[in-house]
């Protein structure tokens, strides 16, 4: 593909625009964006994954890993794992099918049954992708956790839903254990041993099980069940503004938004070799590195390792990913290391890059052309809607520092609170029409929440964006308190919960504090217990509790000591104000503060 540069005005700035050129070697699944927004119909392209009974029954997990059986993808790679230590496993499509019905036939003998709550708790090991469609298979809703997560994080998760079953390993156990009386509903623990040493106990009341024996006692065929299109998939609990993370439903339906954003939005073809860097615990991880991928037939490169430049530049050249999909945290973190580094790799395969998760500002994009010789389009999307949404498509020219256009079938829109629309360059709240495939079914007992995110048939996403005169949509930010740190959701309320469970924490208030390399990073406003002083011994003996406590990603890397929290009168804490205060902007209006 080559690229033509244009200037264009939008708003009252001028913008770089990448004007592409197509090519014949350029396969493009989709070619003209307009037509095919235009005519959509979700039922035209029922066709594209595989049903029980068209439009009506489905199992998501068929539809990514037994419809290949019998077709020339059965002996296909379907997932390259490299560990930390540089071990490689390849597993075909057909010992996916295999190990993923013996899983499922492992939860039947457990006696778990259709709408069961199911958990992963793993790092970044093949099971993930085995257990995950196992579950699905059996009917039993999925759920992952990141595996940075400590003790609160985990108990408020698998507390509030009842969860059956946790799998996880033996580093992370200990973490399940402690929270173990916690969690009346929890039956078992399954322990992925690689090295296959753990013997089944009893801790606490729970059993604890052996994986591999577990597998090892099944047969390789299942008959996964059944479901209908809004029975429930999977659940991934997210952070909000307010309150605890809420467990945000989603449904076997959602396959087919899964596979099209896949083949059109990340050009999935057959031979391409495929990277997505986002963890399990995220709906990035779980749609992109598992669903999506395999609904399409493809090799994915599956990486335990955390971020490291080096390694990541390696990879691409070792595996020749040719379609990669990351974070602008990371690709900042990538553009610290200079372009010294990646000269000394071959990244010539790469012909797609995309990035999602927080705002790609125009910077790592004109970095990404140096260094890859290829634009990264972003996409934007969420948590609750399943799928990407708004995205930059490979056939469409990219406005650089624009999330870019509704994927077919969505409508979305820039409205007001009350869910009127608002015209074009008017910023305001970006929202969906209500009722596309993949969107939140409910949030897990609280349906009270799940009602206050709609407004006037909209889904009212949080965002604050507006749109040019060509439909494409620019983001603006959040109209909550919600924190994306390093791409990571971290709800204001439960870092402030974890805070103030330390003995020297009277109150505290988090915000997030924009950081060039995190997007932003949590910063905390602490009030001290009498007769605590303010040391940094003390701050980090709070980080350290946090991170214990809540996780490894959410604790706050600033702490700012302070003598009161700014507050209404009701007694809420102002966070708006503090946020002011940091950033040195107007405070606005204070009528409701406490003096
Ligand atoms: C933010 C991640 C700007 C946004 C898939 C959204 C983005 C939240 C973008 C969802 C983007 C995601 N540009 N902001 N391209 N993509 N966001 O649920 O604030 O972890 O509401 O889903 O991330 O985060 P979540």
């Amino acid at each position: 593909m080559k690229y033509e540069i244009k200037k264009e005005q939008v708003h009252d700035t001028t913008v770089d625009v990448v004007k592409k050129m197509l090519e014949s070697s350029d396969k493009l699944n989709l070619k003209d964006y307009d037509a095919t927004y235009k005519n959509f119909r979700w039922e035209d392209y029922y066709d594209e994954i595989k049903w029980f009974e068209r439009g009506k029954t489905l199992n998501m997990a068929v539809n990514a890993v037994d419809k290949h059986i019998g077709t020339p993808v059965e002996n296909k790679i379907a997932v390259i794992w490299e560990s930390k230590d540089g071990n490689v496993e390849k597993y075909t499509y057909k010992q996916l099918y295999e190990l993923s019905n013996r899983f499922a036939n492992v939860l039947a003998k457990l006696g778990i049954n259709k709408g069961d709550r199911v958990f992963l708790f793993l790092p970044r090991i093949p099971e993930v992708h085995i257990t995950f469609i196992g579950i699905l298979k059996t009917g039993a809703i999925a759920g992952t956790l990141f595996s940075a997560f400590g003790y609160d994080a985990l108990k408020d998760r698998l507390g509030h839903c009842d969860a059956r079953v946790v799998i996880t390993t033996p580093d992370l156990l200990e973490r399940v254990e402690h929270i173990a009386e916690d969690l009346p509903a929890l039956e078992y623990m399954i322990v992925v041993d690689r090295e296959g040493k753990f013997e089944d106990k009893e801790v606490k009341g729970k059993k604890e099980l052996n994986y591999s024996s577990l597998m090892s006692d099944v047969p390789a065929e299942y008959n996964p069940m059944m479901m209908n299109v809004d029975d429930p998939a999977y659940i991934l609990y997210t952070s909000g503004s307010t309150g605890k993370p809420k467990g945000v439903v989603h449904v076997h339906g959602g396959a087919l938004i899964q596979h099209l954003t896949g083949k059109w939005v990340l050009n999935f073809n057959s031979d391409d070799m495929y990277w997505c860097t986002a963890d399990h615990g995220w709906v990035t991880g779980v749609v992109y590195v598992i669903l999506s991928p395999l609904s399409n037939g493809m090799t994915t490169l599956f990486y335990e390792g955390r971020f490291d430049s080096e390694k990541w530049y390696s990879l691409i050249e070792k595996y020749k990913v040719n379609i990669f999909y990351t974070a602008p945290t990371a690709i900042r973190m990538l553009m610290k290391y200079g372009d010294e580094l990646p000269k000394k790799y071959d990244l010539s395969s790469l012909k797609h890059i995309y990035s999602v998760g927080e705002p790609l500002n125009p910077e790592p994009i004109r970095w990404g052309y140096e260094v890859f010789g290829r634009y990264f389009h972003d996409t934007w999307w969420q948590t609750e809607t399943g799928a990407q949404m708004i995205v930059n498509f490979p056939c469409m020219d990219i406005k650089i520092g624009s999330m870019g256009k509704p994927f077919p079938g969505i409508i979305a829109g820039i409205v007001d609170d009350d869910g009127n629309e608002l015209p074009p360059y008017q910023e305001g709240n970006l929202a969906l029409k209500r009722g596309w495939p993949s969107m939140v079914k409910e949030f897990w007992n609280n349906p009270k929440k799940y009602e206050s995110v709609f407004k006037n048939g909209w889904y009212i996403t949080g965002d604050m964006a507006y749109k040019d005169n060509d439909g494409y949509y620019w983001f603006m930010g959040r109209s909550d308190d919600l924190i994306m740190t390093a791409g990571e959701r971290v709800g204001p309320f439960e870092v402030e919960s974890a805070l103030i469970d330390h003995d020297a924490v009277n109150e505290a208030a988090v915000i997030g504090k924009p950081d060039p390399e995190r997007g932003q990073i949590i910063k905390a406003f602490v009030v001290l217990n009498k007769g605590y002083e303010n040391t940094p011994e003390l701050l980090d003996d709070i980080k350290r509790f946090v991170k214990q406590h809540l996780a490894g990603h959410a604790y706050p890397r600033e702490i700012e000591i302070v003598d009161s929290l700014p507050k209404t009168r009701s007694g809420k804490i102002m966070r708006r104000v503090l946020r002011a205060k940091e950033l040195g902007l107007p405070i606005g209006d204070l009528s409701t503060m406490v003096k």
